[in-house]
Formats: C-alpha cells, sequence, structure tokens
C-alpha cells in the first residue's frame, strides 16, 4: 500500500492549500459581489479533465461561472502545445484580452497546461504578454490559490518556467467541477513515457504514474451514486497503467474491477498505444459488459519506415493482428484512429500504405492531422522535403477515402437494433435525442428530453451522412 501512503502525502499537500482557498473566500467576499470565472480548455480530453480541478478549486474559492471571457474577473486559458496552430489560437485568445484588461485593469488571466511548460512559450509570455498574471504548469494544482492569493493581495505576478516533471507526484483531494452529471472523464494515469518522435507530451506532461486502483474505483462509484452513466477512463497512455504501482495490477485488470462495480452505467477509455494493447485486454474488454464496443487506437502511419521513425515499436502487419483479433473477440467493436499525414520524409508511397491500412481496417472515424514540427523534439532535426501544397493534397485525399469508409460503417448499422445512452437533445431540436450507440456513434432518435440518461433500445432505420438515425423500440416515448 506504497502508493496510498504516498498519496496520503499528496492529500497532505493539498489541504495546505486549503488556507489560501479560505483566504482568497474571504478576500472576495470583503470586496463584495460575486466574482465570476471564465475556464476554457484546448485540446485533449485530458486537459478538459485538468480544467475540472481548476474549476472546483474555483467553485470553492467563491468564484460563480460565466461563458463570456470579456465579463469574467479571472480568465483561465488551460493550453495545448501538440500543434502549432493550437498554440497559435491561445496567442490570439491571449491577445484578444488585451483591450479587457485594459479597460478593467482587475481582472486575472492565468495560463496553465501544455504550452506553459515550453521556455520558448514563457519567453514570450514574459516579453510580449505583460497583462497575463499567472503561468502554471501541467501538475501545479497544489500551488494555484497561493499564486492567486498572492496575485489579489498583493499583486504578485508570476511565470513558472519549465515546471520539474521528472519525480511529479501524483496529486489526490482536489475538488471538481465536473461539465455534467451523466458523462464523466476518470484520470487513470498521467504522462507519457513513449518518446514518439514527434511528440511534445512526453516533455511537457512528464514521466507515466498512475493513480492507485482504489482511488478510482472510489471515484467511479461515486459518479456512479450521483448519476453518471458513462465513464471515460483518461490517460495518455492507458494500456501502461499499473507501471510503477506497488501493488501488481494491469489495465486490463483495472477495467474488471471497474465492471464488476454495481449500478447502469458504461465504460470507455483513451488512449491505447497499440504497442502495449494486449490481448488481455482485448479479452477484458469482451469479458466486460460494461465496457463499450469502441477502440480508439491510433496508427499514426500504414508504413513501417515512417512507424520506425516515427519511434511507434509496431509494424502495419503487427497493428492489423490486434485489429483482428479484437474483431474475433468481439465482432461488433468500432475502431477509431488518429493519422498523422506528412511526417519528415514521408513519401507517396508511404503515404498510399497509410490509404491501404485505413481501408483494411475500416474505422468508423479517424482524427486526422498535419504533422507539426514541434521544438525539442527528435523529428524536429529530421529532413522534410515534401512541400505544404502536397502534404495538404494527401491530407484532402485520405479525408476523401475516410468518408466513403466511414458511410459504409454508417451504412452496415441498419436494420440493427442496439441499446443506446440519450446524451441530450438532438440536431434536430425538440423532440429529437442525441443518442450514443456502445461503438461512440451518434444516433438521433425521436423522444422526449425527459428520457436523457437513460439506456434504451433503438432501431437503426437510416445512416445519414454524420451519424444515424433511428427509432426506439422498447415503448418509451
Ligand atoms: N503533429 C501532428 N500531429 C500530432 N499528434 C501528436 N503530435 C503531433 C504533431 N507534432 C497527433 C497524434 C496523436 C494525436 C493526439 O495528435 O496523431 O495521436
Ligand atoms: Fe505523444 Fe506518443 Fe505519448 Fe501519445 S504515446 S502522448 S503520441 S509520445
Amino acid at each position: 500500500m506504497q502508493e496510498m501512503k504516498d498519496n496520503l502525502l499528496e492529500y497532505a499537500r493539498m489541504n495546505e492549500q486549503k488556507q489560501y482557498v479560505e483566504k482568497i473566500r474571504s478576500l472576495l467576499l470583503q470586496e463584495g459581489g460575486s466574482p465570476l470565472a471564465y475556464i476554457h480548455s484546448y485540446g485533449c480530453q485530458q486537459n478538459v479533465a485538468d480544467g475540472e480541478k481548476f474549476g472546483g478549486m474555483l467553485a470553492e474559492m467563491g468564484y460563480g461561472f460565466t461563458q463570456l471571457p470579456e465579463e469574467a474577473d479571472l480568465v483561465l486559458y488551460n493550453t495545448c502545445a501538440i500543434r502549432e496552430n493550437a498554440e497559435q489560437r491561445v496567442f490570439g485568445n491571449v491577445g484578444a484580452l488585451k483591450p479587457c484588461k485594459r479597460r478593467r485593469p482587475d481582472m486575472v488571466i492565468v495560463l496553465a497546461g501544455c504550452m506553459t511548460q515550453q521556455q520558448h512559450v514563457a519567453d514570450k509570455l514574459k516579453r510580449s504578454y505583460p497583462y497575463v498574471d499567472i503561468v502554471v504548469g501541467t501538475n501545479s494544482w497544489e500551488e494555484f490559490p497561493r499564486l492567486l492569493y498572492e496575485k489579489l493581495a498583493l499583486g504578485r505576478r508570476y511565470i513558472k518556467e519549465g515546471e520539474e516533471l521528472q519525480n511529479a507526484p501524483v496529486i489526490e483531494g482536489i475538488p471538481l467541477r465536473r461539465e455534467g452529471r451523466l458523462k464523466a472523464w476518470l484520470p487513470v494515469m498521467y504522462g507519457c513515457d513513449n518518446f514518439c518522435s514527434y511528440c511534445i507530451v512526453p516533455y511537457v506532461r512528464g514521466r507515466e504514474r498512475s493513480r492507485p486502483w482504489q482511488l478510482i474505483l472510489r471515484e467511479a462509484e461515486e459518479l456512479v451514486r450521483d448519476g453518471c452513466r458513462e465513464i471515460t477512463l483518461l490517460g495518455q497512455n492507458v494500456n501502461s497503467y499499473g507501471k510503477g504501482l506497488a501493488d501488481s495490477i494491469n489495465f486490463a485488470e483495472l477495467l474488471r474491477r471497474l465492471n464488476a462495480l454495481p449500478g447502469d452505467f458504461i465504460i470507455r477509455f483513451m488512449t491505447s498505444h497499440p504497442k502495449d494493447c494486449t490481448r488481455d485486454l482485448l479479452d477484458a474488454m469482451a469479458e466486460c459488459p460494461k465496457v463499450e464496443r469502441h477502440l480508439h487506437l491510433p496508427v499514426q502511419s500504414g508504413s513501417d519506415r515512417i512507424l520506425a521513425a516515427m519511434n511507434r515499436r509496431y509494424t502495419a502487419g503487427q497493428y492489423l493482428e490486434l485489429v483482428r483479433y479484437a474483431r474475433e473477440r468481439m465482432p461488433d467493436l468500432a475502431f477509431t484512429s488518429d493519422i498523422i499525414v506528412g511526417f519528415p520524409g514521408e513519401t507517396r508511397e508511404d503515404f498510399e500504405q497509410t490509404l491501404k491500412l485505413v481501408q483494411e481496417v475500416g474505422y468508423a472515424s479517424l482524427f486526422t492531422f498535419l504533422y507539426s514540427r514541434r521544438s525539442g523534439t527528435k523529428a524536429e532535426t529530421m529532413p522534410d522535403p515534401v512541400p505544404a501544397s502536397e502534404k495538404s493534397r494527401w491530407f484532402q485525399e485520405l479525408l476523401v477515402v475516410q468518408e466513403k469508409i466511414g458511410q459504409k460503417v454508417l451504412e452496415a448499422h441498419v436494420g440493427k437494433t442496439l441499446r443506446v445512452l440519450p446524451e441530450g437533445v438532438g440536431r434536430s431540436g425538440p423532440g429529437t435525442l442525441s443518442c450514443r450507440t456502445s461503438g461512440n456513434i451518434i444516433v438521433e432518435v425521436p423522444g422526449k428530453e425527459e428520457l436523457v440518461g437513460n439506456f434504451m433500445d433503438v432501431e437503426i432505420t437510416e445512416a445519414l451522412n454524420w451519424a444515424l438515425a433511428g427509432r426506439q423500440t422498447d415503448g418509451k416515448k
């Protein structure tokens, strides 16, 4: 139980911060009114889950929340560094706050997240964005209340430069402000040790750290008790869950234990690295009725040469073998993937291998990205002779190929009866419900809003070009 002891330590660190939460609360009360915070998280679900922690801390301090940054007393951008355009968007949005800050100098601007871990970003913020008040990293939860207190009470600006992430602890005991009750993100591990040659994540999120399974189970139980119907387990590489914990447990076993919890709820997870996606994990998925039939398994490329240059440590053949086994165990499994087009040195032939693999797998959908050079990564210095215009053409070609495949996947659902979760009012407005299949595909169904959150059986009647249409078969109207 060493990790539980370590965790108590981390709880203690968070407890220290409670005094600052209280100090801010009384400060804000003295100033009268109820201040508003605006939080925006860019990028991946992990970042969104981190944003919920900032929201939880701010709520405890007495902040209300607004959707409009212009009217907020505190604006927090939780940033993403995965591609250059994500960074540019953040700088653009921060720049747009300048006139607000001039009008209302008391407005507090906070930047957090992956971007802030990079030295060139910290330098740029210091130099060109003097109106940004607090910059914290990806693991600074336990520092945030103190830094905010020092800003509010003493006017102290704080820019964190390159947080030390080598032995970063997992901080527990942070309050959360979740987006909704029905669906929840549940981080199970943080960081990444894979060092794919194009990727900045291992540098900005640090080494892999798993949360103790006891805390994950407890959080899941509480969520289900509070009415949550869908729990998505998060980690940059969930398949390496358990490494470094004193108890011997892997991700497959974690799934089995979560599946055994009582209650009517479903489990999803992301992201799985193919090199660590074991048969044991696929068997666990197949055995566990609460684990949905969707696997996000980023392949990145279909060319073995490029996969090696990317340091992915699997071949296209090994990937396809995994897909084959998974389908053998779960014939209705839906696959999605991430693909990078235009990795340095990628040739037309390499790209065609990707097209071939995409056709062979038959993905329900794809997240496609143009390669973006990231400072400090291995790929940064690799020769990259293909012009951007050529890469864009390949990218468009991939989209066209996938569109046809995605449509076929949708059409294959027509006539089937599936259990779905209604998540909210449908795109067609009141009187329709937007539901999700086990494979994570949207189904639009006529139905009343009261049915949101109640699993229902639906017969799929039509494949639209963006989702499925269906009708209830179990009599609830
Ligand atoms: N350029 C383009 N795409 C990238 N990704 C990660 N780093 C880069 C990069 N430098 C993509 C990968 C990953 C997803 C989250 O983002 O496909 O799986
Ligand atoms: Fe980046 Fe690779 Fe880690 Fe995913 S597995 S976060 S792509 S380094």
